[in-house]
């Protein structure tokens, strides 16, 4: 369909768009989390407290959702069903795993009785470095990676019958 069609590059502007503001937040909330030291007083302890959640509920996770989901729509409008884009989709994975550590790290410095000190943002951000970039080069080089190798069982029809019915046409 042609309406579908024409979506493609605003479908492309949101995803990019959104994702320049998901990983834009990852880099910038470990160092929002290193500043919750009570040390810097109690009006600047809850004002950075306060801007590092509204920042991670209110645009960061948003802002990943919403890349994710136009990503997904352009997977099948631009037909992209290939290797680097399946590769590229576990670094994706690895995103996400950070933004839930983010989240967690944040409900326990801020949120739990007891004192929790912050992680020091250095290692977290180079790990941070390794998926995007990996995905960036990917989706920009889009290289021909070869077939996914599958055990044989899996490519052929078995013959068994489900344990239950199916409705027929
Ligand atoms: C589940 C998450 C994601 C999905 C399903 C997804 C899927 C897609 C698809 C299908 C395209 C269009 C590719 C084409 O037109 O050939 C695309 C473009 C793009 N994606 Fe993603 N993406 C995801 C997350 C990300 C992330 C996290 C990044 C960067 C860190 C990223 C960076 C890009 C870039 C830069 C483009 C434009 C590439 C171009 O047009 O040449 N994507 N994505």
């Amino acid at each position: 369909m042609s309406w579908l069609t024409a979506l493609i590059p605003h479908l492309k502007a949101v995803h990019v768009g959104m994702l320049l503001l998901w990983c834009g937040g990852l880099f910038a909330l470990p160092l929002m989390l290193s500043r919750h030291d009570p040390a810097i007083g109690q009006a600047d302890y809850s004002r950075i407290r306060r801007a590092t959640h509204y920042a991670y509920t209110y645009f960061v996770t948003p802002s990943a959702v919403l890349a994710i989901a136009s990503g997904t729509a352009l997977i099948f409008l631009r037909e992209v069903f290939v290797t680097w884009m399946f590769a590229k989709l576990v670094f994706v994975a690895l995103l996400v795993t950070f933004h839930v550590w983010v989240g967690y790290v944040l409900v326990a410095v801020a949120e739990r009785e007891g004192s929790h000190q912050s992680p020091n943002p250095v290692v977290p951000l180079l790990l941070l470095l390794v998926p995007i970039l990996a995905i960036l080069s990917l989706v920009l080089a889009k290289p021909e990676l070869g077939e996914i190798p599958v055990p044989g069982w899996l490519a052929e029809p078995r013959g068994n019958q489900l344990p239950f019915d199916v409705p027929r046409r």
